[in-house]
């Protein structure tokens, strides 16, 4: 029997703690999952999670965050979701208490209210500076006119791609949490408000069971950080998943995941934190140039234990 642990993506793995007592005393891995990560998503530094999350081209924080439960199957999603503190313990309504499995925009916060989950305002003082940064910058000889065609507008006149890929480049990050409990059942959680400055209405991964998210407690866990329209194109978790399936260890699906990235030939990079059902962790990047690092923890750990994965790296072109 694997022993419990929980591993997870950002702020030196602090807000593991949480989800760490509380399989100590005996919870489940979905309680720990969504306890760390309610953690970061208060964590107003953290500018692409929860408060403080930089918003979409038009001023509006729209968060994404999923839950899955590896026992049961079952899962539990919101998208492009406003004014709630806690996307993950919206999701996570959604997992135990509707019939559907993804709620988005005004039909998450509809549930999210009838559910009495708890609202909030999500800007902070930095989140508005970038933002009236990005207008200033922007705008400053044009203005902005009511209709809000300027913000297709403004993406139009500097290529639509190309200024999606700056942003998507640079300014994403998001939380990833799994863990395993006591009686073998794993949870997996992913929370972000997105690639900053999008376009209203997009979501990346997070929410996308099978993209960004998934777990099963025969196999493992799978969860991917980085421009969620390539995990969602590749089906990015649910694959690796698939990969340990049929028999390589969680390093090699890892690693493979990450060249099916690269295949894509698309810009952008990809990330993915992932353990098997024996218990080893590990987590891949496509990127060259940046350590892959998840944190562990597990019940005897008094800190978070830093782990460093693996650079995947695109394959050289020998034609160029
Ligand atoms: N991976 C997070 C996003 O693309 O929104």
């Amino acid at each position: 029997m694997v022993k419990p642990f929980i591993i997870g993506t950002r702020n030196s793995g602090q807000f593991l703690h949480a989800g760490a007592e509380i399989l100590r005393n005996g919870g489940t891995a979905l309680d720990a999952v969504e306890a760390a990560t309610r953690l970061v998503e208060l964590n107003p530094n953290d500018t692409s999670v929860g408060l403080g999350g930089i918003p979409n081209i038009l001023g509006v924080q729209e968060m994404d965050a999923s839950l899955m439960c590896g026992k049961t199957m079952n899962t539990g999603s919101v998208g492009a979701l406003k004014g709630f503190k806690h996307p993950i313990s919206v999701a996570r309504k959604v997992l135990d208490e509707a019939p559907h499995v993804l709620l988005v925009g005004a039909g998450a916060e509809h549930f999210a209210r009838v559910m009495d989950c708890e609202t909030g305002d999500l800007e902070t003082e930095e989140s508005v500076k970038v933002y009236k940064a990005f207008v200033n910058d922007a705008f400053e000889h044009e203005g902005i006119d009511e209709s809000q065609a300027w913000a297709v507008n403004y993406a139009r006149s500097q290529n639509l791609r190309d200024w999606y890929d700056r942003l998507a480049d640079e300014r994403h990050g998001t939380v990833n949490i799994v863990a395993i409990d006591e009686n073998g059942d794993i949870a997996s959680a992913v929370s972000t408000s997105g690639t900053a400055l999008k376009f209203p209405g997009r979501l990346g991964d997070s929410p996308i069971i099978g993209a960004g998210n998934y777990c099963d407690n025969r196999y493992g866990a799978a969860t991917c950080t980085g421009r969620g329209e390539l995990a969602i194109r590749n089906s990015t978790a649910r694959t690796i998943i698939h990969y340990m399936e049929e028999g390589l260890s969680a390093k090699d699906a890892a690693s493979r995941a990450m060249k099916d990235i690269h295949a894509l030939k698309a810009f952008g990079s990809m990330n993915c934190i992932v353990f098997d059902a024996k218990g080893n962790t590990t987590s891949a990047t496509t990127r060259p140039d940046r350590e892959s690092v998840h944190w562990y923890m597990d019940m005897e750990s008094k800190e978070p234990e830093k782990r460093v994965g693996i650079n995947v790296n695109p394959p050289v072109n020998h034609d160029e």
